[in-house]
């Protein structure tokens, strides 16, 4: 078996992943004619050369004009379904998915809109694909925290009953510090939500801190930059909170020259619970398997590092305990059979 097929057959979670991150040109391009929505490209091409970014708010000047072409419930579901097929094509057992409500409201579309055609998809993905799911929301940090509670409200009936899981943080990173948020934080996980932020992306290590430290989150979005502080390191490890690691990202932003640069297996050495995920994959170059395959390659990878970081991803994720060993079980013979790629 050789090294992509043998990822592929490793059960995995993707836990860092935006929805409208997934929005390839060409349903992009079907969108804005049958929406009537005016992009200012003319061509798939056009598109696929704008994707040329130096750091973050490159990439989310991109992304928040692409995401308007995300009109109608059925919008929002033929793009989950796309992601969802391309995910378990790639042997994703599990995902827990992010949506920006704020990215959709701010422009007119009411927040039922994104989330009952996400939603739709999501069960779909159940049903046909058999691969689990949770939704996450995220609050856009360069807006401020009473607009972050606006779309909290919003989803109360969502959170109420369990369609959405999480709460996330997301967009600009410099000088939107994650206690900028502590509110709204505090009481979404009196509601029971999941907590995760983006931090150490391209934010500084104190980041990382105060998202644990203010917000109390059960996982770190990225984080590399966590790596310039070993004490923080050491706290991270011994609590035992993962990060979700987006290697193919952290190349298109800039946030490593070069993947052979990438922290993922100094992270591993450190004791942190790293995970491989895709981000924003239509604007990154690759899914799930192609970012294990890049950071496999470029840092030397091997069959246990792989099984590995899979492991992390089916213990970092929010499944109840029997799902996880179930999985795990799974992980553990392919692994034991087929960890000795050509
Ligand atoms: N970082 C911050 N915000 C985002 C990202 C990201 O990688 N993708 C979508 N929103
Ligand atoms: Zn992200």
């Amino acid at each position: 078996m050789d090294l992509k097929a043998y990822i592929r057959a490793l059960p995995k979670a993707e836990l860092h992943l935006h929805l409208e991150g997934t929005l390839e040109p060409e349903p992009m391009m079907r969108m804005a004619a049958r929406n009537e929505v005016e992009i200012p490209f003319r061509s798939v091409e056009e598109i696929r050369a704008a994707y040329r970014f130096t750091r973050l708010q490159d990439f989310l000047d991109i992304y928040y004009r692409g995401m308007d072409v995300l009109r109608m419930e059925e919008d929002f579901q033929e793009l989950t379904r796309a992601y969802l097929e391309r995910a378990a094509a790639d042997g994703a057992v599990h995902v827990e998915v992010f949506f920006d409500p704020q990215g959709h409201t701010g422009r007119g579309i009411p927040f039922a809109v994104a989330a009952d055609g996400i939603l739709a998809a999501l069960t779909h993905g159940r049903e046909r694909l058999g691969i689990t799911s949770l939704l996450i929301m995220c609050v856009l940090r360069h807006l401020d925290e009473e607009q972050g509670f606006a779309a909290f409200r919003e989803a109360e009936p969502y959170i109420a009953d369990g369609r959405i899981a999480g709460l996330g943080l997301d967009s600009t990173e410099r000088d939107n510090p994650p206690a900028k948020f502590e509110h709204l934080f505090a009481a979404a996980r009196e509601a029971g939500l999941r907590l995760v932020a983006h931090a150490g992306e391209e934010g500084p290590a104190s980041y990382v801190a105060e998202a644990v430290d203010r917000l109390g989150v059960d996982r770190i979005d990225h984080g590399n930059r966590a790596m310039e502080d070993p004490a923080l390191v050491r706290r991270l490890a011994g609590l035992g909170i993962p990060l979700t690691v987006c290697p193919l990202s952290n190349l298109r932003l800039g946030g490593v020259a070069d993947l052979r640069q990438h922290p993922l297996k100094r992270m591993l050495e450190a004791g942190l619970k790293a995970t491989v995920n895709s981000d924003d994959p239509a604007y990154f170059g690759g899914y799930l398997v192609d970012n294990f395959v890049a950071v496999a390659e470029a840092l030397d990878l091997g069959p246990a590092d792989l099984a590995t970081l899979a492991r992390n991803s089916i213990e970092a994720s929010f499944l109840d305990e029997p799902a996880k060993k179930a999985h795990l079980e799974r992980l553990d013979r392919i692994a034991a059979t087929e960890g000795n790629p050509a």
